[in-house]
């Protein structure tokens, strides 16, 4: 069990109260992870003060100088890859491949946003005037509170904290509470590698205190959340209250269409992928396929067959494919969805069982569960599960594919399976979601390119990519005449 603490004003601290949480293993719930300061108010308030003082002096280092730092980051994180992954499966749960992934992905961001540092360029424009120049630069905004959500314990710190950075930026972060293990090595890192002190905070505890300090703070000029819908609603009004930017990753219910013309091994391979690996917690999890109907019965039987031959368990051993739901409360809104979906009178052609045997005696595992039978309206085809559960529609044609695809409040990720180059575009002109894939899993975004959804999915600037910075910064205008 490691003992943690808090980062704050560049100093490893517990919460001045002195009380701690811990968390726990998902696959066997004897084991305590880490036990963390369990932060208030006032702590975070002392980190957001120490983030104010020392913005100035980490904004004065050249950007391209603050980029050579996150390189020897990313150098230091390659280095305990491997120790890193493991801590995310004993405290996230996820199979060991997919945490040995996230921590290459986290790698790859502090490569991708140290290399920004070189290109925060502005624009030169003319001017109407003569002998005047016009040209824009930007400038960090100060201090920025960063609230990240535990499944993906590192890459969502990692996307979040490194364009803040770079861009000259303080920051406050606060990790899940879930699983918090990942967000400090990342802060380690940067600190070792020579963030200024006081530049890089990190707090642990609720967000009814920590959260909500960083949201209501004055000094916190931006807040960039991932998390569930109440919450980031929740967020943008208090920080409208006193204009504070908003960025906001919350729920998806992404369809994945599977048109007649579509190889039915590939597109049952990529909704497997989409719909159960990580448990289905992904924001971007396939949770709807819609299916035209002359390979409904080829695909549906396929992608059964498939989804019964997926192996559950702890994510530290190997040849599991689905680990467990991050904590009891995942779980029963999983089986609970299951329920409902039968009470809506949806058939469960597999899994939706709570696994609770032997090797899974101490887990809050389930196996994935595939619905067939379902309506557009029904609530498991409308509302967020966050976990292994797949709906299938059928759809009479490719139009009224598209059209159930786009009937739901959400918008983050959406996939087509097709060989039709036509049927792909018409696809990708007409769905309503940020993220588009043909042929590939909903789920599995890459660092280097915009990230982020329509509708009630997202609010605010994309994360990830080059515009990243846009979120961080401001323009400045300079008009010159010489
Ligand atoms: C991915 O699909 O690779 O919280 C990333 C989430 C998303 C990230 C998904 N913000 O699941």
């Amino acid at each position: 069990m490691a003992d943690m603490r808090c980062f704050i004003g560049g100093q490893w601290v517990g919460a001045a109260s002195g009380k701690t949480f811990e968390t726990r293993n998902p696959a066997d719930t004897d084991e305590v992870v880490a036990v963390y300061p369990r932060c208030d108010a006032s702590d975070t308030r002392q980190a957001i003060e120490a983030a104010r003082q020392a913005q100035p002096q980490w904004a004065a280092v050249p950007a391209p100088k603050r980029g050579e730092i996150f390189f020897k980051a990313a150098q230091i994180l390659e280095s305990r890859a491997d120790s890193v992954a493991r801590e995310m499966t004993r405290e996230e749960g996820k199979t060991l491949p997919e945490a040995r992934g996230e921590v290459g992905r986290a790698i790859n961001i502090l490569r991708y946003f140290g290399g920004e540092g070189a290109r925060l360029t502005g624009e030169v424009a003319p001017s109407e005037r003569d002998r005047v120049l016009i040209q824009t630069y930007r400038r960090p905004l100060g201090v920025v509170g960063l609230i990240a959500p535990w499944n993906f314990p590192i890459a969502i710190p990692a996307w979040k904290t490194a364009p803040a950075l770079i861009s000259g930026n303080s920051v406050v972060l606060k990790p899940s509470d879930l699983a918090p293990l990942c967000a400090v090595r990342l802060v380690e890192a940067l600190d070792e590698a020579g963030v200024t002190k006081g530049a890089l905070n990190l707090v642990t505890g609720p967000g009814s205190t920590v959260g909500h300090e960083i949201v209501t703070n004055a000094h916190v000029r931006a807040i960039s959340f991932t998390g569930s819908e109440a919450t980031g609603s929740g967020i943008a009004l208090e920080a409208a209250k006193r204009r504070a930017r908003v960025q906001l990753e919350m729920g998806g219910k992404n369809p994945t269409i599977v048109l007649a013309d579509a190889l039915v091994d590939d597109a049952v391979n990529v909704v497997v992928n989409a719909a159960f690996f990580s448990t289905g917690q992904r924001c971007t999890a396939t949770s709807r396929v819609i299916v035209e109907e002359p390979i409904l019965d080829a695909f549906t039987n396929a992608l059964v067959e498939r989804t019964r031959r997926l192996k559950v368990g702890n994510g530290l051993e190997a040849g599991i494919d689905i680990g467990p739901s991050i904590d009891s409360k995942q779980l029963e809104t999983v089986l609970e969805y299951v329920g409902i979906g039968q009470q809506e009178g949806a058939t469960v052609k597999c899994g939706g069982e709570r696994l609770s045997a032997g090797a899974h005696a101490r887990g809050w595992f389930s196996s994935p569960a595939v619905l067939t039978d379902v309506e557009p309206a029904m609530r498991v085809a409308q509302e967020e599960i966050f976990g292994p559960v797949l709906t299938v529609l059928p759809a009479r044609n490719r139009d009224h594919a598209i059209e159930l695809a786009n009937g739901v409040r959400f918008g983050l990720s959406a996939a087509v399976c097709t060989q039709s180059l036509t049927s792909a575009y018409e696809f990708i002109h007409r769905i309503e979601a940020g993220l588009v894939m043909v042929n590939l899993p909903s789920a599995g975004v890459e660092y280097h390119v915009p990230f982020g959804g329509s509708k009630a999915s997202s609010m605010g600037m994309r994360e990830q990519g080059p515009v990243a910075v846009d979120f961080y910064t401001e323009l400045k205008t300079v008009y010159l005449k010489y």
